[in-house]
């Protein structure tokens, strides 16, 4: 089905300078940008994102570390976006990612791990609505 994800590039990964080399993998794998924003997220935008998270050991240093530098915020749409997103995006854990995936090749570790994407349609919804409006989003079919 056709679908829409939340995708952030992460501080890490645009301070390697590689939000280029992350776009061309959404579109070499059928994903388009509908919209998209860089933007320095301020410490209440960041908790307000990752609130699923709040009550977890890895929070505080979490919001710390994406708000430390710029990210890259879009909204990716394509057939089976979220799980194609997720797949190309590898697993949370560079350590753990499969060869080739984005968190192998340009992540360092779990916090530092280069891309965000959302893990179901539920919080897809969410989370594009959290960065934008809906009059933001260009359909692309
Ligand atoms: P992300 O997909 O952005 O969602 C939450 C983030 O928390 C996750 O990627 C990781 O960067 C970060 N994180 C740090 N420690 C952990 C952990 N132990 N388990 C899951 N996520 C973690």
């Amino acid at each position: 089905a056709l679908e829409r994800t939340l995708s952030i590039i992460k501080p890490d990964a645009v301070s390697k300078n590689v939000i280029g080399e992350i776009y061309a993998r959404f579109e070499k794998n059928g994903l388009s940008v509908v919209a998209a924003k860089m933007m320095q997220l301020s410490q209440e935008q960041a908790e307000g994102f990752y609130a699923e998270h709040k009550e977890r050991p890895f929070f505080n240093d979490l919001v710390s570390f994406m708000t430390s530098g710029p990210v890259m915020v879009q909204a990716l749409e394509g057939d089976n976006a979220i799980a194609k997103n997720r797949e190309l995006m590898g697993a949370t854990d560079p350590q753990k990612a499969d060869a080739g995936t984005i968190r192998a090749d340009y992540a360092t570790s779990v916090d530092a791990n280069a891309v965000h994407g959302s893990d179901a349609p539920e919080s897809a919804s969410r989370e594009i609505a959290f960065f934008f409006e809906d009059s933001e989003l260009c359909p692309r079919g």
